[in-house]
């Protein structure tokens, strides 16, 4: 995620943007910038770090020029420097563009624009575009953004200036959001309504694959081909807070809602069409990835449960034996590490100490690192040997929620693509579970369409304190994170265990004043986790279970159901978790708690 923000009136421009890159901070603050058009060049402004720091630069400049563009950024393709700051210049410096998304194919681009004379001056995706639309100069600036659009894949919300259009900003969308504001004698655009929200209340949301001409006249937005396309205003009554959680009542329900494009995101170039894993970023190809004889994953809280869930996805399709360890006990108990140790450290913050110590250990110790994270160049993706981003952008809410469905997927492909390299899975098994995995965006959203089902759930268990999250298998993850995330924002006591092990002892708790949540998907261990709920039901506790559609035997057995959409087992905790957020949710919403800020937690725990 990144912010942008455009402005063309009789304002200066600089006195809009830069308040409303304030307001997409929460897009990302790696650096921020701004280009203004002033007389027949564009001059910018960049500077790494939050927007205080543009400010302090901007230091009174820029005050005549009354069109402009900026941007706050959070880094993909790049480290957040000053250099890979946003607005990029195109050509010889006639064409400015901010962008939020990413460019698939940059890098054919790039070495194609190389190729015909154009220097880079940055590390990044998006200057590409720059250059592609400088190179069109032949053609009026909309023509040349629709030209860009086809020939760009990914994702992107674009806002570009050239000089020889004075007062116009194009701006194109597909899959990234942007919306355009329409005032009086001028015009606006951002990636989401509070950036200019104080200006106008009549907002066009922007479809995908469409390109806008925004000037101060109004805006006018067409098709690929440049053909008009019906885009009318409306007028938007929201006030400022709750348009930044995007009319959600708190940043963990947004969040939540979040977790389709996360996927997306998170995915995005990382499968090719003929269905093979590609993570380029990690230099463990064919006689790499078989040099390893054992993998530790290692991490803390949620991201200890994307470990759990990791250990059976790698050990499955690679064959590797798999340790998982919570991170703080790691290095105490002395772990058996040399050359041939993979050692995945999992923090979607980059910076857990914990995390960070246990991954510093098994480096030290000879251990290859690979360091899942969130945070372009946290500490953690500059330890590590290698790095897999997850692409959630920021993560608001102290409780993680798409944060950990991404790290999720980008372990699966992970373990697929050790698998691949090491030769221990079928081509064609990869194939099938890659369109599995293709899916599960989709099935995300479905599962969030029927959000109202978990809150009327919630609502029963408004005054219970006692819950069990049981599960079997890779479903232990699921049954995990579903407990964590009830106790952390609802502060009722709800326990995890392996639904085997109950009879073990704790059975010894279970009453009529328990409710156990049961994760069952289909699978291996089906039949036998029933067999485990049986025994709960036996003990009067309520049962609420998690089953995939047409289970009927499950939901015979169930005082309440949950069906999901079918998918590989090993995938089902992406979709297991996601109404086992809302569950929880629903249950601290009722109990009048502050979800985005539980009590005693904070975000990133930087002590050990
Ligand atoms: O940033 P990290 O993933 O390293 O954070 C680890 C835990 O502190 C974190 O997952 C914590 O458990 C969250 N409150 C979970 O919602």
């Amino acid at each position: 995620m990144c912010g942008i923000v455009g402005y063309v009136g009789p304002r200066p421009a600089r006195d809009i943007i830069v308040p409303g890159l304030e307001r997409l901070e929460y897009r990302g603050y790696d650096s921020a910038g701004i280009a203004v058009l002033e007389g027949d060049h564009i001059v910018t402004e960049r500077r790494a770090g939050r927007i205080e720091a543009l400010k302090g630069a901007l230091n009174g400049r820029f005050t005549d020029a009354t069109t402009g563009i900026g941007h706050t950024r959070w880094a993909t393709h790049g480290p957040p420097t000053e250099r890979n700051a946003h607005p990029h210049l195109g050509g010889k410096g006639e064409v400015a563009v901010v962008h939020n998304g990413i460019i698939e194919n940059h890098a054919s681009l790039r070495a194609e624009l190389v190729a015909e004379g154009f220097e880079f001056r940055s590390d990044t995706d998006t200057e590409v575009l720059a250059h592609l639309v400088a190179a069109l100069d032949d053609r009026p600036l909309a023509e040349a953004v629709r030209e860009v659009m086809r020939r760009a894949e990914g994702a992107l919300a674009v806002a570009v200036m050239r000089t020889d259009e004075p007062g116009v900003i194009v701006a194109a969308r597909r899959g990234s959001p942007l919306v355009l504001g329409v005032g009086d004698g001028e015009a606006f655009v951002a990636s989401d309504m509070p950036a200019i929200l104080e200006h106008t209340r009549e907002m066009v949301v922007v479809d995908d694959d469409c390109v806008a001409i925004v000037t101060a006249d109004g805006v006018i937005v067409t098709d690929l081909d440049g053909a008009v396309v019906d885009a009318p205003s409306r007028t938007v009554d929201w006030d400022l807070e709750a348009a930044e959680k995007g009319g959600f009542d708190d940043f963990m329900l947004k969040e939540i809602h979040e977790q389709p494009t996360a996927i997306r995101d998170t995915l995005r170039g990382r499968l090719d069409p003929a269905g093979r894993v590609v993570l380029d970023e990690l230099p463990l190809g064919g006689r790499a990835a078989r040099s390893f004889d054992k993998v530790f994953v290692v991490a803390c809280g949620t991201s200890y449960h994307a470990a759990m869930m990791a250990k059976y996805a790698i050990e499955r399709w690679t064959r590797l034996p798999v340790e998982i360890d919570i991170a703080s006990e790691f290095r105490y108990r002395d772990p058996v590490l040399d050359e041939h140790t993979l050692v995945v450290g999992i923090s979607q913050s980059g910076e857990t100490a914990d995390t960070l110590a246990a991954t510093r250990y098994a480096k030290a110790q000879g251990a290859f690192v690979v360091a899942v994270t969130n945070v372009v160049d946290s500490s953690i993706a500059r330890d590590a040997d290698a790095v897999l981003y997850t692409r959630s952008g920021p993560e608001i809410g102290v409780a993680a929620t798409k944060t950990f469905i991404a790290q999720l997927v980008v372990l699966q492909l992970l373990a697929l693509f050790l698998a691949q390299e090491r030769g221990s899975i079928s081509a064609g098994r990869i194939v099938g579970l890659v369109e599995a995995i293709d899916k599960l965006p989709g099935q995300v959203e479905e599962i969030l369409g029927r959000a109202n089902e978990f809150e009327a759930l919630a609502e029963k268990w408004q005054d219970v304190n006692d819950f069990f999250f049981l599960g079997r298998g890779v479903s232990c993850a699921t049954a995990a994170e579903g407990a964590l995330k009830l106790k952390e924002i609802s502060y009722a006591r709800a326990e995890y265990y392996p639904a085997g092990e109950m009879k073990h002892g704790p059975i010894a708790l279970i009453d009529d004043e328990v409710v156990v949540v049961g994760v069952i998907p289909q699978g291996d261990l089906h039949a036998k986790a029933l067999a485990n709920m049986e025994e709960m039901r036996a003990r009067d506790a309520s049962t609420l279970l998690v089953l995939t559609d047409g289970d009927t035997e499950g939901q015979e057995l169930a005082d309440h159901s949950i069906l999901l959409p079918r998918t590989e087992e090993l995938l089902s905790p992406v979709l297991g978790v996601v109404p086992l957020q809302l569950l929880s949710y629903w249950i601290a919403k009722g109990r009048g708690l502050d979800v985005d800020k539980p009590r005693n937690l904070a975000k990133t725990v930087t002590v050990e």
